[in-house]
């Protein structure tokens, strides 16, 4: 009786696993996780107390679909002041977690049948979601030797009569490749060309160790008219479990997102929209990005020395998030394949380790380090020890 869009529905592979470490966890059993796709930390006191205020004062009731009008306005002032494009609070769509989002903007374009560029490895939700909106997603896979970086010359091989969309994600989840601005200019160009919808998935636009972020609506107006830029509290101010994210595009669009969040979701959990709200407009805010930030660039570069000294395993030095998307398909043939070799790391290691192919390609791990520095190196030791036995 199922529908057959959702017939061949996976479960979100990352959720999955950090639920298993949680539940052996729950058992007794120390295992160090490397699934997580959150940051650590908890989410700071004043954003918190912004929300307790609001509680407080009774914002509790509905809220306009769209989203409350002074975190619409704050977002737009953010767009303008960091990622030099201006968007109208009008042009801005609040939605629970940049996932719900995309899932609307999706919705909102794409028919039966039509084609969705996905550079591969790619962050496991967007082909679901294609998918079960009776799109095609057509994956462009990347080249580790490359980097994991898109080129304009690589999307414009995929290209078809029924592409609607690129789904653009810089920095990139899982590879953390951050893709050079002269490059994305070129892919703009190219969709501006060709009539391709842009969804730039922003979410991990402050965790940049090498290179510089850019916007592509930044480019011109008419990238910026083909551009939905998607965005998230979850991981810039450690917000994941309150469920803020949002989309600025032109305004016929927003129109039909706002709708479409009236039709499903409502609006936004009301205070939690007063908490995102303070994220935007406290100066504290900054301090508490740019401390978190230096954390994770001081265990990336361990991570990174820990991980390319690991015999037959080869790790992209990647310019951004917190993720690492090491090469082990030396050792997943020898178990057979990448899923068997996480299972093997949690068993015998008790280290939770994402498969590469929950991302689309196989033989390789994710690892993400949002966790304590000692946590990073004990885990990774862990994996040594497990390769030294496989060997
Ligand atoms: C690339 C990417 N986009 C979007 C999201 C969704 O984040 P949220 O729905 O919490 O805003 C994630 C979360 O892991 C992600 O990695």
């Amino acid at each position: 009786m199922l529908s057959r869009r959702v017939a061949k529905l996976k479960p979100s592979a990352t959720l999955t696993i950090t639920a298993k470490a949680k539940d052996l966890r729950s058992k007794g059993v120390d295992v160090i996780g490397f699934g997580a796709g959150e940051p650590d930390l908890d989410t700071p006191d004043f954003i918190k107390e912004a929300c307790e205020k609001a509680l407080k004062e009774g914002k509790t009731k509905y809220a306009p679909s769209a989203g409350i009008p002074e975190l619409r306005e704050a977002i737009a002032e953010k767009l303008l002041k960091e990622n030099g494009v201006e968007y109208k609070p009008s042009e801005i769509v609040v939605s629970t977690g940049s996932k719900m989002v995309l899932f609307l903007i999706l919705t909102a374009v794409l028919d039966e049948g039509d084609e969705v560029l996905i550079p591969s490895p790619y962050w496991v939700t967007y082909p679901e979601q294609v998918t079960i909106l009776g799109g095609v997603p057509v994956e462009i896979p990347l080249s580790e030797e490359e980097g994991f970086i898109l080129r304009a010359g690589l999307v414009e091989r995929y290209v078809t009569e029924r592409t609607k969309v690129l789904i653009l994600n810089s920095p990139n989840n899982p590879t953390g490749a951050v893709y050079p601005e002269e490059e994305l200019r070129r892919i703009a160009e190219l969709c501006v060309e060709r009539n391709i919808l842009i969804v730039s998935d922003e979410c991990y636009e402050k965790f940049v160790y090498e290179g510089r972020h850019v916007s592509v609506a930044s480019f011109s107006e008419e990238v910026k008219s083909i551009t939905f830029t998607v965005n998230s509290f979850s991981k810039t101010f450690s917000m994941t479990g309150w469920r803020v994210g949002y989309v600025a595009c032109p305004e016929k669009f927003a129109k039909v997102i706002a709708n479409l969040n009236s039709q499903t979701v409502s609006n936004v959990t009301t205070f939690a929209q007063y908490g995102a709200l303070e994220a935007l407009k406290n100066p504290e805010a900054d301090r508490f990005v740019e401390k978190m930030v230096s954390e994770f660039r001081r265990r990336r570069e361990r991570a990174l020395d820990l991980i390319s000294s690991l015999p037959g395993v080869s790790v992209v030095r990647p310019g951004g998030s917190f993720y690492l998307f090491p090469n082990f398909s030396v050792y997943s043939k020898e178990v057979g394949g990448d899923v068997r070799l996480a299972e093997v790391l949690i068993e015998e290691g008790r280290v939770a380790c994402v498969p590469g192919s929950a991302f689309g390609v196989e033989g390789y791990l994710r690892i993400s380090y949002a966790l304590p520095i000692e946590r990073l190196i004990e885990g990774i030791n862990r994996i040594k020890d497990v390769l030294d036995r496989l060997r």
